[in-house]
């Protein structure tokens, strides 16, 4: 009997199950995808690439929310007066800035995207405030005219002890190493005790040193696909890693990156891909999403309405990172925590002590320098190895210049060291119930006064919020830095607080946030119509963007 029929047909069979679980693995990953934007990286760089320029001239600027005259007129009258504040407060500042601006290119960048770009040419006119500083003491900043801020900038999360202890650090760090200088290649002593001090604090087997929080995940990435021979990592929506291009697929990076899947915090459908697919090395977890799960950082560039969100449930993240974590072990994919953000700051021991879930490998950074800069993986033996045992030419390549810097392991020895102390130890006790009664009494405050703000927290790193649908509240940075508070140019997006504010300075803050923002109110910016929704302004911007795209819309 001739059985090339029934071949033809179990290969169809076979192509056909190959195809229906192909599409089957397909649809699950499209599942675990955030629906906004943020969870489609290739769609928002493509919707990015469409987005128009246009701006609104004076007029416009005062009015781009359609307000009663009387409202124009006092928003207009209320950003003369704070504009002739900063030009005469922060003259010098304004003009070294002004000297350098055009030959810093991050600089440039920086200040045009500190609020939504409609406005920001205007704003930055007549709101020059400067990027310089030449003094810190306390929780204090000093400027080049003399003012002195309330730092709330953190020094992007690296400043959690306050910045004496830092000077501490890399003064007593530098005259530990003066002998050796900065020889490179072979290590100073010291950094055989910092090895010995994270592999407790981490509880993780060995360690690995480098130059920015960016390249230890990068070299973290880069084991794990050599250790499982798979090429995907697994990043959760919004989260930040890190500028290398494969943790950022999104917008900010002019290449798609093939191999990242991008999906759901807190989500069972993520976790169903995590279990079916056999492609992925690694997830990543950035524990500070914990703050505003499958949400990107929030930057008052980005405030278009007043729909950002925070809220810690502490308990559901924790179970969250327990399923991960489940999950992650029954298929040997490697569950890397990015601590370079939140380690040493929301515990001593980092995420992995303050959600009670062990990582296979931890990166740490920012503060852990003790003021200098750098990068570290702490992570299981077998997966930090960077070479085979039995294909010797089989390897994993990480140097770098800089890593082992003497002067960077001085100083991380001194912020180690010092983490023991009673001083240092007593400030992460009932860290929590601290920050958390701090958040409370001023929202308790802006409550009692009626104020359209609210902020959230996880321990010191703070987000304000907006109550009231309103374009204009990344306004209130400029009322804030008028008041005395320095924030990062990313705004009120985040205000990261270190653990040596006393509750008087913590209460002179509170004083000046209430303060701007009852000036704010004053001068009218949070004035909304009868119907005004946040859905209907986006609505309005979209309208917007469109009408300046497209001409044939215009008429
Ligand atoms: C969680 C996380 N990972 C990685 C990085 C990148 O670190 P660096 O800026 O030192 O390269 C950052 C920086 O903010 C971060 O917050």
């Amino acid at each position: 009997m001739d059985s090339s029929p029934l071949i033809l047909v179990v290969c169809a069979l076979i192509a056909l199950a190959v195809a229906l679980a192909k599409l089957k693995a397909r649809l699950e990953l499209s599942k675990a995808k955030h629906r906004s934007l943020a969870g489609h990286a290739r769609l928002a760089r493509r919707i990015a690439a469409l987005v128009p320029f246009y701006d609104y001239d004076e007029t416009r600027f005062f009015r781009s929310d359609d307000p009663p005259d009387d409202v124009a007129v006092r928003r207009r009258a209320g950003f003369a007066r704070l504009s002739a504040l900063y030009r005469e407060r922060y003259a010098k500042t304004a003009a070294l800035t002004a000297e350098v601006e055009d030959g810093i290119s991050d600089l440039q960048f920086t200040t045009a995207y500190r609020v939504p770009f409609q406005y920001s040419r205007f704003a930055r006119k007549h709101l020059k405030s400067g990027a310089f500083v030449q003094s810190s003491e306390g929780v204090m900043l000093g400027d080049l005219d003399g003012n002195r801020f309330y730092d709330l900038t953190g020094s992007y999360g690296v400043n959690v002890l306050g910045y004496d202890f830092y000077k501490e650090c890399v003064e007593r760090g530098a005259a530990m190493v003066r002998d050796l200088g900065p020889v490179l290649g072979p290590y100073h002593p010291v950094v055989a005790d910092n090895v010995e001090r994270l592999r407790a604090i981490s509880g993780q087997d060995e360690v690995s040193f480098h130059m920015s929080g960016t390249e230890a995940v990068m070299q973290a990435v880069r084991l794990a696909r050599y250790h499982t021979g798979r090429p995907k990592l697994v990043r959760f929506c919004g989260a930040y890693h890190g500028w290398w291009g494969d943790v950022q697929p999104g917008v900010g990076n002019p290449l798609a990156a093939r191999d990242t899947y991008t999906l759901k915090d807190l989500s069972e459908d993520s976790l169903r891909v995590l279990r079916h697919r056999h492609d992925i090395a690694c997830v990543l977890v950035n524990p500070l999403q914990a703050l505003h799960p499958n949400a990107s950082a929030p930057a008052d560039s980005a405030l278009v309405d007043s729909g950002r969100g925070a809220h810690v449930d502490r308990a559901a993240y924790t179970g969250w990172l327990q399923r991960l974590r489940a999950v992650c072990t029954e298929r040997r994919i490697v569950l890397i925590f990015d601590e370079v953000f939140v380690g040493f700051r929301i515990a001593a021991g980092g995420a992995q002590e303050y959600f009670g879930v062990r990582a296979d490998m931890v990166t740490y950074g920012k503060t852990l320098g003790g003021g200098l800069p750098v990068g570290v993986i702490c992570g299981r033996r077998d997966l930090m190895k960077r070479f085979r045992d039995d294909r010797p030419v089989d390897i994993c390549f990480a140097r770098g210049t800089f890593n082992s810097h003497p002067y960077v392991m001085a100083a991380m020895h001194e912020f180690l060291r010092r983490l023991e102390d009673e001083d240092i130890r007593r400030l992460y006790r009932g860290l929590d119930e601290l920050w958390d009664g701090r958040a409370e009494r001023l929202n308790r405050r802006l409550r009692d006064a009626r104020l359209p703000v609210a902020v959230a927290n996880l321990s010191s790193i703070w987000t304000v919020c907006y109550t009231r649908p309103s374009r204009y509240n990344w306004m209130l940075q400029y009322y804030l830095r008028a008041e005395g508070l320095a924030l990062s140019w990313i705004g009120t997006g985040r205000l990261i607080f270190s653990l040596n504010y006393t509750d008087a300075d913590f209460d002179a803050v509170a004083d000046r946030f209430i303060a701007a923002a009852a000036a704010m109110e004053r001068d009218g910016w949070w004035w909304c119509g009868a119907d005004a929704t946040n859905a209907a302004i986006r609505r309005r911007v979209l309208r917007e963007m469109l009408t300046h795209r497209f001409a044939f819309l215009r008429g």
